[in-house]
């Protein structure tokens, strides 16, 4: 939750940290700072081996298939209240997911990792699309968090100064919220700041998905955060402890490029899995596991390391718009992370 580029600081000492760097994406580009010939570093290879891959379960891999009826569901040897559901969501609905997520899901009254710099910001997506630019409408000394900022079309700009590209928020963009908003400096759940309900498409499909861990009780959507991965970008290890009620699951959807998820233990000693996550692929976790830590420390954006579903089809003599989604998510990972809070 909002802990994208977080390092765990402890400069590799916990068995944890060193899964992430074992895995983390290094620059091709960095060069030796001090070196007199400037050569270009070696890029470690990273060794995939160890990453349990749901669609090619191996022997030895520690994965049980359960009975389920409505779709396949795996559960992890060693980590109780572990579900993984590949392929949970259908193609054309993945495709859906994501342009809510770039559409609707960053509009006010949810909050963004934009929104304590800018205040509520409307038409993110559309004024990217038609490379506008977001300037601000208040007072020209204005404290930052009275000054309102608006977008407007490019050479409508009202001031020069303080000009920001629809574009580069886009691509900035770490984080949004739905249902119940959080309150980062309370660290805790705030039923008074205004929020729209959750969506209800998503919530019956949340509560489907969760099934598998709800031991016939049903799960009830409540918040979601959702995650905006670039190719360099990364969540650092973490707990998710804000929530009252540790039984119910958490309810994690993956969209767009593969990604590596890491599931330790309770502490950061404890070694953790790795595993791939793909477009469509749903996570559960609850009981015990609710209680572990976990982290993506990579992104697979290339084309051929991606495995992202041909959504081309979608896209093509489609609007403007489906090209411009298809753009997005060829270099991205979309994660929605959703919450029964009460
Ligand atoms: C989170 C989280 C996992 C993911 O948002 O708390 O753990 O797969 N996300 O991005
Ligand atoms: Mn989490």
């Amino acid at each position: 939750m909002g802990y994208l580029d977080a390092q765990a600081g402890d400069g590799g000492r916990t068995a944890f940290r060193r899964a992430e760097k074992k895995y983390k994406l290094y620059k091709q580009s960095t060069t030796h700072k001090h070196s007199s010939c400037r050569s270009r570093m070696e890029i470690p290879v990273t060794d995939l081996s160890q990453v349990i891959d749901f669609e090619r379960i191996r022997d030895g891999d520690g994965v049980t298939r359960l009975d389920h009826s409505d779709f396949p569901v795996y559960a992890l040897e060693g980590h109780t209240g572990f579900f993984f559901i590949p392929r949970a969501v259908p193609h054309d609905q993945q495709f859906h997911w994501i342009r809510e997520a770039l559409t609707v899901f960053p509009e006010p009254p949810n909050r963004t990792s934009h929104s304590a710099h800018y205040g509520p910001l409307f038409g993110l997506w559309s004024s990217a699309t038609k490379k506008g630019v977001l300037s601000p409408t208040g007072p020209e000394n204005g404290d930052l968090f009275v000054r309102k900022w608006e977008f407007a079309d490019p050479g409508e700009e009202r001031k020069q100064e303080g000009v920001v590209s629809a574009t580069a928020l886009l691509r900035k963009l770490r984080w949004a919220t739905l249902g119940v908003q959080f309150d980062w400096s309370k660290r805790a759940y705030d039923i008074s700041i205004p929020y729209r309900s959750f969506p209800p498409a998503l919530s019956e499909l949340a509560t489907k998905l969760a099934s598998p861990a709800m031991n016939g009780d049903q799960f009830r959507a409540e918040a979601a955060i959702v995650n905006f991965f670039g190719p360099d970008d990364m969540l650092g290890g973490h707990i998710d402890d804000m929530e009252a009620d540790w039984s119910k699951p958490i309810v994690s959807i993956s969209l767009g490029c593969k990604a590596i998820f890491l599931l330790g233990g309770e502490t950061r000693d404890d070694p953790p899995v790795a595993m791939f996550l793909r477009s469509g692929d749903c996570v559960l976790m609850a009981g015990p596991s609710r209680r572990c830590f976990h982290g993506v420390p990579r992104i697979f954006t290339g084309c051929k390391e991606s495995d992202l579903p041909d959504f081309s089809a979608l896209a093509m003599g489609e609007i403007k718009e489906n090209v411009a989604i298809l753009d997005y998510i060829q270099q991205s990972r979309i994660n929605i992370n959703i919450r029964q809070v009460f």
